[in-house]
Order: C-alpha cells, then structure tokens, then sequence
C-alpha cells in the first residue's frame, strides 16, 4: 500500500497561519531542496496567493509562479482554483476562465485543484474542460461538510459526475477540520466503491481531529494526503508532514519521501516562523485545538476573520451569539458549505444580525446575489421568508451563471493597453482591477527608478 503527500507549506498552511503573507524571497532558496523531497505535489499557488501578491507583497503572482517552477522542475506544482470564481469572489465569464487555466499551465501549474463552494458542478465544468485540453492534471475537489442534506450518496453520485467530466483525480475538502476519522472513513468507503480514481484527503488540525482522520481515511483506500513541513502544521494549518511519514512508514505503507530531505525543508522554515511569532503576524491562539469548530462547523480562518471584525467594531463580547447565528444563517441559505466566499457571506451576515439587533434587517449584497441564484444551485432549500425579503415577485436564476455573462477578456486587453505587459497582466486586472491597477503603477515607478539610476553613473 502506498500513500502520497502533498506539501502546503507555500499555499494553505502560509494561508492558514500567516493570512498568506509569506513572501518568495523567504522561500526560494528552499525550493531546490524542496525538489528532493519526493512529494506527490506542492501546492504553491492559487487560493488567497494571487491576491495577496499583488495587495500585500507586491509581487507578480505570474513572476512567482515562474519563479519557482525554475527551480522546482522534478516536483508537480499545485494550485487551488475555485471554479467559475477563479481566485477571485465572483463569476467570471468563460472566456476568462479558460485564459486563466491556460496560463496557469503555461507559466508552471500541473494540477489544478478545482472546486466550486456550493459543489454546483456546472461551475468547475469550464476550468475541468479546459485544463484536460491544456494536457495538465485536474482534480476536482468536493467541498466537505456536514449537515441534514449532505449524505454519503449524494457526495459519492457527485464524485462519479466528476469522473464522467474526466477529471484524472478527487479530492475530499474539509476546509473547516470537521471531518472525524469515522466521516471520512465511510466518505472515502462510499466513493471509492463508485469511482475509480486516485482520491485525496484535504483537512486542517483546527478541532485536533485530522491525523487520526487521515488514518481512518487512508484505511479506507485513500491514496494522498495533504500535510504541512512540522513547523508550519497543526492549528489551521495541515497535519505534519513528518509526524505522518513516521506514523505510515511503521505501519508499512510506502511512500516516496526523503526523510533527510524533510527535516532539511523543516529546519529551513524555522527561524521564519519565529520571525511571524515575534511580529505579530502569526498569533498564537491559531495553533491551538478549538472544538467549538465541530458544534459552529466554522473554518480557522472564519473563525479568525469574525474576531479580527468583532474587535474593529469594539463588540467582541458578542462573539458566543455571532457564532450561535452563524449555523441558522446557513440553514436559511440552504447550507451552503462554509468556503470561501461563502463563509465570509455568512459571517458577515450573522454578526451583522446580532449587532444590529434584528435578523436581516441590512443584507449584504452577495446574500443577496446568493439568493437569486447568482452563484449556483443552494445545496439545501432557501428559507421561504429570506427569499421573498430579497426576490419579491422576482425569480432566481435557474442556469449555470457564467451563462449569462459576456465575454471579456479581449474587450478589457484593449481597454488596458500598454498598462498591461502581457495577458497575464490582463488576468490578473480582470481578478483584481483596483489592487492590479495600483501594483502595475507601482511597478512603472520601480522601472523608472531602474532606468534613472542605471543613467546617472554615466556623468
Ligand atoms: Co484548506
């Protein structure tokens, strides 16, 4: 038996733990070493790492990627994509979307990771698509949770209308850390005996529950597993990289890894995570065990968000009730799962219901998007009240959404001009327009100042 790793060092776990702000310069010259290995996958990008390049390290998130495919050649590079959403927190239109997978690809990504939040499959089918046509890896991942119409069946039918699509791999996402070793030993069980397809384990140590999750897991036939380098692991990050090759390898079960390799990767990321301790950009309380995730089914990383927004609004006294809210909110919206963007929507929602006093009372617009449809098939039913607050005599929109959207990649490469160097320049202001616009005039002005002080010797 074999069981293959997949290091998030460079995406979720510096998500996770460091709201990805992990520059390359900290990583790069790990990632020869990293190489070494003998990783199933690193994945490096994607997720929140397009945004926060350009918004906070003011990098090219093009420039990373090629960055370190050059010096990781042996190793496939991952990436998280969210579907129709891409990296961003809205539909895109098709035409988009397929530029952005094809220069995914071609500028280093051999996996992508594609899911949608509410696993309206209509929504991955696109970047699936497009992905196979570009010859790389797909992997569709279904968004793991728990609630009254998330059954085994209907995540196993799932699965096999993801094999249908041609996806060369699965991926069970448990965002949140809720997934309990006998969950995923079932879930894996009940897949595994309608697809035939190599499946990966995704969780996160929030609850404390994921190494023994994994076990149960792999137990049941799973083939990969997510896991961080030991120092950046456990809290909202993965489970440890080298606490699992340790406990797998005694059981027997093969793996590629290079122990020496690991503990070289590991020591590397030291000194690092204790320059994030002593700045304040990791706090603390994330590394530990909060159970309070199995009863609100709440994501580290919502979970921080809602303390971070209930402290600037001087009201972290009313976190017990915002998280009391929270469940009843995804109820009303039909259970959505709580992934990004939706666990934001909801968070908002549910402090927003507590602080003003009344349920409902100001709605966000993206519930209201949600509600009419705009993001997909709701898992659940809608509450009757909060859909006719939002529609009135209105109708929600039955179709896939993208459907309704025009093309726009062309129209805003034109519009851009010489603004942009290239398409990926018009990718990326098509995810992010204000935070693209202001990173591509930062950049003339470092260009500028290279030019000026490349003259200025010649006197
Ligand atoms: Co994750």
């Amino acid at each position: 038996m074999k069981v293959n790793f997949t290091e998030t060092v460079l995406r979720d776990a510096n998500q996770s733990l460091i709201a990805t702000r992990m520059p390359i310069s900290v990583f790069e010259p790990i990632l020869e070493t990293m190489d070494k290995a003998g990783y199933y996958s690193v994945e490096c990008w994607g997720g929140a790492t397009f945004d926060s390049c350009l918004r906070y390290l003011n990098e090219d998130p093009w420039e990373r990627l090629r960055r370190i495919k050059a010096k990781m050649p042996n190793t496939k590079l991952q990436m998280l994509l969210r579907g129709q959403n891409l990296l961003g927190y809205k539909h895109y239109p098709d035409d988009v979307v397929r530029k952005f997978v094809q220069h995914s690809i071609s500028n280093g990504i051999d996996i992508v990771r594609i899911f949608d939040a509410l696993n309206d499959i209509r929504n991955i089918e696109v970047a699936v698509d497009e992905t196979l046509k570009c010859g790389a890896h797909a992997s569709a991942a279904i968004s793991y949770t728990t609630s009254p119409v998330h059954t085994l069946d209907k995540f196993a039918q799932l699965c096999k209308d993801m094999q249908s699509m041609g996806v060369q791999s699965i991926c069970i996402k448990d965002m949140a850390g809720v997934m309990s070793p006998k969950e995923a030993y079932d879930l894996v069980s009940a897949i595994k005996d309608k697809v035939d397809l190599p499946l990966v384990l995704h969780t996160h140590c929030t609850t404390g529950l994921a190494f023994m999750t994994y076990l149960k897991g792999i137990e049941a036939g799973a083939d990969v597993i997510d896991t961080a380098t030991s120092v950046f692991s456990g809290g909202t990050s993965q489970p440890a990289t080298e606490t699992l090759y340790y406990a797998l390898d005694q059981l027997g079960y093969e793996t590629d890894l290079k122990h020496d390799v690991l503990k070289q990767v590991n020591d590397f990321f030291k000194p690092y995570f204790a320059e994030c301790l002593e700045s304040g950009l990791l706090d603390p309380t994330v590394m530990g065990t909060a159970t309070e995730a199995l009863d609100y089914k709440i994501p580290g990383g919502m979970l921080s968000n809602l303390i971070s927004q209930l402290k600037a609004q001087n009201a972290i006294d009313r976190l017990p009730e915002v998280l009391e809210e929270t469940p009843r909110v995804r109820k009303d919206m039909g259970y959505p799962p709580l992934v990004t963007p939706l666990s934001q929507m909801v968070g908002v929602q549910a402090a927003t219901n507590v602080l003003l006093g009344e349920r409902y009372k100001s709605i966000g617009k993206e519930i209201k998007a949600y509600v009419k449809g705009e993001y997909g098939r709701a898992p659940g039913e809608i509450d009757d009240d909060l859909k006719k607050k939002i529609l009135g005599s209105e109708k929600a929109i039955e179709c896939r959404p993208a459907d309704l959207l025009k093309p726009e990649f062309e129209k805003t490469k034109a519009m851009l001009g010489s603004k942009a160097d290239n398409d990926e320049d018009v990718l990326s202001y098509i995810a992010f327009p204000q935070v693209a616009e202001k990173f591509f005039a930062d950049r003339e002005k470092r260009r500028e100042n290279i030019v000026r002080y490349s003259i200025e010797p010649i006197e």
